[in-house]
């Protein structure tokens, strides 16, 4: 399968016919990146000097906006350089979510409107440790943040103004990464989710779907042959362009780039046109039992 399905979308409210949504939406949730080259953000003139990282605090892995009234983490700069780069944040969050809203009309009720984060710092040399270097494929799973199922949605705009693509790995579909690693996955031990919640180590307890989806997370990226050996494509996304992917589903690893913006929702699995193909309902059946109870 080719993992990318190219669009031609220019506007962040774009108005398309219901036929070519739907295809989107269908692209999107059998596991394609939906690349839009052809639409971008804009920072403005005065927000221009931010695109470098000597603005980030250097403790966090990225400056962050938590939900749209909260302030601006992992920044320094005086109150007024802090507004303003809030002020650029904000704009990109309020446009991701505009058009996702807009393309994908039945997710709108339903979505929950998460993390937004700016990236200023270069991608290489970035890791700190294997289970945190994000140039391994990999899916995405959060060990602190139990999801029972619920989708994980990402919004990528490269704000580059030095024309630097940034490049990622795409790794096989998801059911066939399932296949090959859920023989070797271990079920919990009794008592652990209940351990973890109480420790506060887990901010919900965390479900047996929770458990496979960290532990792929792990193994994938812990296995250097696999991450050479996958079937995988190498994808360059330009300088001004836009990605949107399911990153629970899609088997991604960041190779190189500098200066992304990057929008998280959730969505549940209930509002998806297709179900059957999220990764709760792909693990539940192919080990043939419930996963969130
Ligand atoms: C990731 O989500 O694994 C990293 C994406 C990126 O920094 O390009
Ligand atoms: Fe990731």
């Amino acid at each position: 399968m080719n993992p990318i399905y190219t669009t031609t979308l220019t506007d962040w409210v774009p108005s398309i016919p219901a036929e070519q949504s739907a295809a989107l939406l269908a692209a999107l949730e059998s596991g394609h990146v939906l690349y839009c080259p052809q639409l971008a953000f804009q920072f403005s003139p005065a927000e221009q000097r931010f695109l470098d990282p000597a603005w980030s605090n250097g403790k966090d892995k990225n400056i962050s906006l938590e939900h749209d009234g909260a302030p601006l983490k992992g920044m320094l700069g005086t109150t007024d350089e802090v507004a303003t780069l809030r002020g650029a944040v904000l704009r990109f969050r309020t446009q991701a979510i505009g058009l996702i809203e807009t393309l994908f009309p039945a997710y709108k009720r339903n979505l929950r409107k998460a993390r937004t984060s700016y990236r200023p710092v270069p991608v290489e040399g970035r890791s700190t440790s294997w289970r945190k270097d994000d140039s391994r494929l990999h899916v995405d799973a959060f060990p602190s943040r139990p999801n029972h199922g619920e989708r994980i949605l990402r919004v990528f705009a490269n704000v580059n103004p030095h024309g630097v693509p940034r490049v990622w790995r795409i790794g096989e579909p998801f059911e066939a990464l399932a296949q090959r690693v859920l023989p070797r996955i271990p079920t919990p031990l009794p008592g652990s989710s209940w351990l973890l919640h109480a420790l506060h180590i887990t901010k919900q307890r965390r479900s047996e779907y929770d458990h496979i989806m960290l532990n792929l997370h792990d193994r994938m990226k812990a296995d250097l042959e696999y991450q050479a050996q996958a079937p995988q494509v190498t994808m360059s996304l330009a300088a001004g362009s836009v990605w949107i992917c399911f990153s629970d589903q899609v088997s991604h690893a960041a190779m190189s780039g500098q200066f992304m913006l990057e929008q998280t929702l959730h969505v549940p699995v209930d509002a998806l046109a297709v179900p059957e193909k999220s990764p709760l309902r792909t693990l539940e059946r192919l080990t043939a039992r419930a996963l969130v109870v």
